[in-house]
């Protein structure tokens, strides 16, 4: 019988949120290589020298010679290296767009040029201040605020890829797949011991704030409200669009996220604060903490603008590949809280002496 040839994926920003778990999920469960690109590997050094993993570390922006590489070396390429934290696109939108598009943009070609299959990350945030109630990605308009608010550019700049993309599929015939997280969340979303505010997405944010002794800030008393996807459901998602059976993704656009899990972020503070007393490392920080507000202007300064709700249209990813997202709010929470005491738990054994706080990553 024929055997056919094991896939390779190369996943540039393998130490990333979605990278790093990706990369587990793959060697975990699947007979797949993985080639990873990253400046950094704090997170995914568990799985240096495992087989079938590859490592390189590296800076997108000027190794280009070892990414050249890595696409010719591979099947499928997701690249995720990015800056995703709304106050970076307020503090240094330069980065944003270097990052995000101009270091991206040389992979997205190479793709086209070598005939791989590229798995790029859209955001919801290209949907903007949209006003539909639930965003389509065939339909829905893409609305942003004026130039002076550079909380756009992020959006903007994957906008403008998503739309290379597009161009690079119908004129240049590249096979690719555009993925729109909706606020996918779990351990390792950020670095939770970063102080200051708007250092990180909102989740973790809050548990940063909490293990620190810090009260939770709610932007604009907290009316603003999202669809929160468990990252465990979101690879789910992830794994089918680069299993990619009989060609289903191809060309396609997909919204991967939660519109069952849409709540302000007051409800999310309130059951951070409900069920933080359940966990060691929160549970007596939390007594000294309260919820207070604060003007969007006074939390991000000049140039931010917030999207007031945001809902994934996710019919077409059910149908096409055969996935829906599982896991609730309050489970979504539960389940981020026990990573985080798990993670904890294994750095604290590892360094008794030198690492007592519970904050230590
Ligand atoms: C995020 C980021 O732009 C991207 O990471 C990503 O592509 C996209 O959305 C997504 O994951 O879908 P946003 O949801 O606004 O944008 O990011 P957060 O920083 O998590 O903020 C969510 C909401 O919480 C905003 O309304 C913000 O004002 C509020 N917030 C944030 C607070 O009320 N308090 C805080 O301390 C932090």
């Amino acid at each position: 019988m024929k055997r056919t040839r094991t896939k390779t994926v190369a996943i540039f920003g393998v130490n990333g949120f979605i990278g790093h778990h990706l990369l587990k999920r793959i060697i975990d469960t699947t007979d797949w290589n993985v080639i990873g690109f990253d400046i950094s590997d704090s997170r995914i050094a568990p799985a240096i020298g495992r087989e079938r993993f590859t490592f390189h570390k590296g800076d997108l922006a000027k190794d280009i010679e070892t990414i050249k590489d890595i696409v010719r070396k591979s099947d499928t390429v997701l690249p995720l290296a990015g800056i995703a934290t709304p106050q970076i696109y307020m503090t240094d939108p330069l980065k944003v767009f270097e990052i995000d598009f101009e270091a991206n943009l040389p992979i997205v070609r190479m793709c086209a040029e070598y005939d791989k299959h590229l798995i790029w990350p859209s955001t919801s945030e290209v949907y903007g201040m949209s006003p539909d109630n639930v965003f389509h990605p065939d339909t829905s308009p893409l609305v942003v605020g004026p130039i002076h608010k550079s909380r756009w550019i992020y959006s903007i700049a994957k906008q403008m890829m998503d739309r290379v993309i597009w161009a690079y599929g119908t004129h240049r015939k590249l096979r690719f797949t555009i993925f729109r997280p909706f606020n996918w969340t779990g351990i390792g979303l950020d670095d939770i011991d970063r102080k200051g505010k708007g250092s990180a997405r909102v989740i973790t944010q809050f548990l940063g704030n909490v293990l620190r002794g810090e009260n939770l800030v709610l932007v604009d008393a907290g009316i603003a409200r999202r669809s929160f996807t468990y990252v465990d459901d979101c690879i789910d998602a992830l794994m089918k669009i680069i299993e990619n059976k009989n060609g289903v993704a191809y060309g396609k656009i997909y919204n991967i996220g939660n519109p069952y899990n849409n709540h302000s972020i007051k409800e999310l503070a309130d059951k951070i604060v409900e069920k933080a007393p359940k966990y060691r490392y929160f549970k007596d920080k939390i007594k000294k903490i309260k919820i207070v507000s604060k003007s969007a202007k006074q939390h991000y300064g000049e140039g931010y603008e917030d999207v007031n709700n945001r809902v994934p249209y996710i019919e077409n990813t059910i149908a096409d590949l055969d996935w829906s997202p599982k896991v609730d709010f309050p489970t979504l929470i539960d389940r981020t809280f026990e990573a985080y005491v798990a993670h904890f738990d294994v750095a604290n054994k590892k360094a008794p002496k030198t690492a007592p706080k519970a904050n230590r990553r």
